[in-house]
């Protein structure tokens, strides 16, 4: 029956234009078995206001005084965020959490305790039954018994808990420190990686949004320094006036992307020993072969002209391929002064990087395009359901299915994901409301919500359908009892299931990368108990897989 009535919506728009489509389309889908009070018929109209077709992040409109050569620049933040030398352990890379669709679906020593104690203990495996985190009797009814409860964090492992000494060169480039003994991290006294407190989002699309990070402090001006924009007090760069690097403050707008891309690298949870300087960190990078020891594809989409006919590295440096991407009044004074701007090269790069990660090419894109076969029949419902009795786009809405994307745009709720006092959220708007996050790729992004506590899409429907697990007075009026059937949430599963871009589930340009292996295990060196992902290029290679523990 589907079938025959998409025959005759596409019939009518080759006869009749866009709108007769729309409608048509509407009414055959609606009458296809969808049901629910106040939803307009399922369209292409309905669908056209989440296209990212054409849309890219908005540049700040003083980039030109800092960046010289975009192609370079993108190079530089390509190189740096997949670079494992930037790790104080010479394996942690920014890429290390973000490697599957821009998430993180490793399963071991993936939790973080939160408060107190371990549900499973330290370096534990996730496993299937362990999710929902908070699991009822019956999943239509948040009132009913509670089967499980747990406050742990499903989050990503980074370092060792160490304090920095010195940069080190070696291979792998780990710098020398001394270890702590982690009260919390740890297997009978042995230290294991720690774990971040929430779970981390995908940085495709990234630079679209507004503010960074779930509680929105990665500041949408970037200081050039530090991720805390106008608040931090004499954060400055250096430019080079009469021969000599002075230093001056900067405030870049439209910069969410630089000002999160600097907090990581120094933080002694996710990438170094405790107290390494960016300075240090600048010292570093430029003393070694970009990517050393990590393959690069010569058809890789950015850094392809670059790879090492060895087949590891670049053939280039990270002194010179500054030099070709910022202008020269930021690098001429000398050594120290590269140093000292560190942090400019890496926020700015590796945003730009992040701002060809836009995914405009899912199946609901060409939907909006008038591709009518590009949905199943049950998506074109769930589309329905998301606009209309799931109430879904009134948070989820625009092509990145958040509003905390447009400049000024502020889009954080209170979901009833966790009580309140568990995590405020936004640090302006507290009371447990969160970044909106995007929709797109949300497929290969499990596990799901700032806890990393459902690991299936069906799982985040029924705490929906069910009006959240910790409503409150804060709870959004928009999260309530839906009352879906089973079919409105097996086709609001299949409507998300449709807006996965395949260039990124196959990691195509721009979506692939040189090779990298990450710790699979809270004792792993990154060599041994690591997920390895070989180098691809342009044309991509095995799929990103779901998150499946
Ligand atoms: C140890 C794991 C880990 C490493 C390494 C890491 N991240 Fe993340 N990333 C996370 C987590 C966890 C969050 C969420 C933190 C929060 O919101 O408080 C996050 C958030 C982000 C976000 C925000 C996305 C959004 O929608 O708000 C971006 C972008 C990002 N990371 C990029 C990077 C870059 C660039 C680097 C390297 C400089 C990096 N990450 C290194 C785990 C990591
Ligand atoms: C009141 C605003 C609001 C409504 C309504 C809403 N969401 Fe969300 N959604 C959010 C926020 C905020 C989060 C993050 C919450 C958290 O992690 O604490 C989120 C998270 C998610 C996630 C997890 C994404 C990730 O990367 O972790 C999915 C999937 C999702 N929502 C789907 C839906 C669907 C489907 C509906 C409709 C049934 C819906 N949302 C309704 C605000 C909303």
């Amino acid at each position: 029956m589907d079938r025959r009535k998409r025959w005759t919506a596409v019939r009518v728009l080759v006869a009749g234009g866009t709108l007769c489509y729309g409608a048509l389309l509407g009414r055959a889908v609606t009458v296809s078995g969808d049901s629910g009070p106040g939803k307009g018929g399922v369209n292409v109209g309905a669908a056209t206001q989440f296209s990212l077709a054409g849309k890219r992040p908005t540049d700040p409109a003083d980039l030109a005084n800092y960046v010289k050569n975009r192609a370079a620049a993108i190079r530089l933040g390509k190189a740096l965020f997949w670079d494992q030398q930037a790790g104080g352990d010479g394996v942690q890379a920014c890429a290390s959490c973000h490697f599957n669709a821009g998430a993180d679906t490793r399963l071991k020593n993936s939790v973080n305790p939160h408060n107190a104690t371990f549900t499973k203990g330290p370096n534990a495996t996730l496993v299937a039954a362990d999710f929902p985190f908070h699991l009822l009797s019956d999943v239509n009814n948040r009132a009913s018994a509670v089967v499980r409860d747990t406050d742990d964090i499903s989050g990503s492992q980074g370092v060792f808990l160490r304090t920095f000494v010195q940069i080190g060169f070696g291979s792998p480039a780990s710098d020398t420190c001394t270890s702590v003994p982690d009260a919390t991290f740890n297997v009978g006294g042995t230290n294991v990686r720690r774990v971040t407190g929430r779970n981390a989002p995908t940085n495709i699309n990234a630079a679209f949004n507004f503010r960074n990070f779930w509680d929105g402090r990665a500041r949408e001006v970037f200081n050039g320094v530090d991720p805390h924009g106008a608040d931090t007090v004499g954060a400055v760069i250096f430019r080079t006036v009469g021969g000599v690097p002075t230093p001056v403050s900067v405030l870049i707008a439209n910069s969410s992307a630089a000002s999160q891309a600097v907090g990581p690298p120094n933080n002694g949870t996710e990438m170094s020993c405790d107290g390494r300087s960016f300075p240090l960190l600048g010292r570093k990078m430029m003393n070694l072969i970009p990517l050393n020891g990590q393959t690069v594809s010569p058809t890789d989409g950015v850094l392809g002209g670059l790879a090492n006919p060895t087949g590891t590295g670049l053939n280039a440096t990270y002194v010179g391929m500054i030099q070709d991407a910022f202008q020269n009044d930021l690098w001429n004074g000398g050594v120290t002064q590269m140093e000292n701007n560190f942090s400019l090269y890496w926020g700015l790069s590796i945003q730009l990087y992040e701002d060809t990660l836009t995914s405009d090419n899912a199946p609901i894109d060409q939907f909006a395009a008038g591709n009518a076969a590009a949905l199943s029949a049950s998506a074109q419902r769930g589309l329905g359901v998301f606009t209309g009795k799931g109430r879904c786009s009134t948070c989820h809405s625009g092509p990145l299915f958040t509003a905390a994307v447009a400049v000024g745009g502020r889009s954080f709720s209170n979901t009833g994901v966790r009580p309140v006092a568990d995590d405020a959220g936004g640090i302006l708007e507290g009371n447990g409301r969160f970044k909106v996050p995007t929709l797109r790729n949300v497929e290969l992004t499990g596990p799901y919500f700032h806890n990393g506590g459902q690991a299936t899409l069906a799982q985040v429907v029924d705490f929906y359908n069910r009006g959240a697990d910790f409503a409150g007075g804060f709870t959004d009026g928009n999260v309530r009892p839906l009352g879906l059937t089973s079919v409105e949430k097996a086709d609001l599963v299949n409507f998300m299931l449709s807006l996965t871009d395949n260039r990124v589930r196959t990691r195509q340009a721009p979506f692939d990368s040189p090779s990298l292996c990450v710790p699979d295990d809270g004792l792993s060196d990154g060599v041994t108990n690591a997920i390895c992902i070989p180098a691809v290029g342009a044309a991509g290679g095995a799929p990103a897989a779901a998150f499946q523990p």
